[in-house]
């Protein structure tokens, strides 16, 4: 496991802090690193219309492109206090694809024992929405 990542999932950690989520209860945070070796943060946004919520993957890749970022996405940390292992979302995982270089971003999540847990975007999102080149 490489030492950003424990990184990341810290900075996802505090920004889940910051989680406007007082209909679920359960704040978000996320830490996306780009090809640049920048790092974004994002924490999910909930509204009384609960359909407009937003997650804290697509809030953080939001401000990389507000940011004015233009390189691939490499990793991202997604990290909740009331759950281990937060998996991103199904929308989530379109949004991460349609910024990855062969689908081949890594999904940090807290493990068990605190420990960070890799996954590939590739293995748990095959065939997204593309359209063709
Ligand atoms: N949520 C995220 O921020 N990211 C995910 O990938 C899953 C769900 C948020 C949305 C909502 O504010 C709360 O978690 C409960 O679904």
């Amino acid at each position: 496991m490489k030492d950003i990542y424990e990184t990341m999932l810290q900075k996802a950690k505090e920004i889940s802090k910051n989680s406007y989520s007082p209909y679920s209860n359960f704040p978000v945070g996320a830490c996306v690193l780009y090809e640049s070796g920048k790092k974004y943060l994002g924490c999910n946004v909930e509204n009384a219309s609960f359909g407009l919520s937003l997650c804290a993957e697509r809030n953080a890749i939001s401000n990389a492109i507000s940011a004015g970022e233009k390189t691939k996405i490499e990793a991202i940390a997604i990290y909740s206090p009331k759950q281990k292992m937060c998996m991103p979302c199904g929308a989530c995982r379109q949004w991460l694809s349609e910024f990855a270089d062969n689908e081949n971003i890594e999904i940090i999540l807290e493990g068990k024992n605190e420990k960070p847990y890799a996954l590939k975007l590739k293995d748990i999102f095959p065939y997204g929405f593309k359209f063709d080149e």
